[in-house]
């Protein structure tokens, strides 16, 4: 059986003052019980967020990270030096990286191999665009996405990753997908690892939705059966993200 899986996706928001205040609100109001919860902050939050939620089941987790151990990449933030403050998750090719940064494929399988290597769990996103979904491209989109994701992966590594399914279209427009589109791209997805990876990989990775979920939607996409959770932005940083996360 897998445990539910809500990642709140803080994105570049909330100063220190603000990131602080509403930490500590979230370790008040946010049930672990029933599903494993990570807040994903801007790089410069994870120490203090962490030390908030010493004590408790949330974990705290990276927005991103380069896929070399050190070196002269001026701004970037290793997996080593993640690992080495002791993050457990990284979110790796996020929609906004791969369009705004020009994150490559490849780039994401070098990062995610290496969050392995580090001992981190990566959050691996994948998702189509709207052209691409109006096109009927989403099938071939999710599957290029996913097989370069995990390319070099032993199916042990595959129980170790998250795959975020996360269509481009519904990233902070409100217009969230379907259950019935979500849970139809999951089970492709647990297909597709279950062909190259087998049925234990398949049965044991978590594979999330994401894109504008909020409170109102979030029992209703968390109840499929290949929908082991979400990817939560712009709802991860409000009052009621307790909400989403404790969904039933
Ligand atoms: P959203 O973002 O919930 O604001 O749509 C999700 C994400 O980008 O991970």
């Amino acid at each position: 059986m897998r445990k539910k899986l809500i990642a709140g996706n803080w994105k570049m928001n909330l100063n220190a003052k603000m990131a602080e205040q509403f930490t500590k609100l979230m370790k008040e109001t946010v049930n672990t019980d029933t599903a494993d919860v990570v807040f994903c902050v801007p790089f410069v939050h994870l120490g203090m967020v962490k030390s908030i939620l010493a004590g408790t089941n949330i974990k705290v987790g990276a927005q991103n990270m380069h896929y070399a151990s050190n070196g002269a990449y001026t701004g970037e933030i290793s997996g080593q030096m993640l690992a080495s403050m002791e993050i457990p998750y990284v979110i790796i090719g996020h929609s906004e990286r791969r369009e705004y940064f020009k994150e490559s494929d490849t780039e994401v399988n070098l990062k995610a191999l290496t969050a392995l290597k580090e001992g981190l769990t990566p959050i691996i996103c994948i998702g189509e665009t709207s052209k691409q979904r109006k096109s009927g491209r989403t099938f071939s989109v999710v599957r290029k996405q996913l097989a370069f994701a995990i390319d070099e992966m032993t199916a042990e590594d595959i129980t170790k990753i998250i795959v975020a399914y996360e269509p481009v279209w519904a990233i902070g427009t409100g217009e969230t997908a379907t259950k019935e589109q979500a849970e139809e791209v999951c089970a492709l997805i647990r297909d597709e690892i279950k062909a190259s990876h087998g049925q234990t990989a398949a049965d044991n990775v978590r594979i999330l939705y994401g894109g504008s979920v909020s409170p109102e939607n979030a029992n209703e996409l968390f109840s499929m059966p290949n929908i082991d959770g979400g990817l939560v932005g712009g709802a991860s940083i409000k009052s009621t993200f307790e909400k989403v996360v404790n969904f039933e």
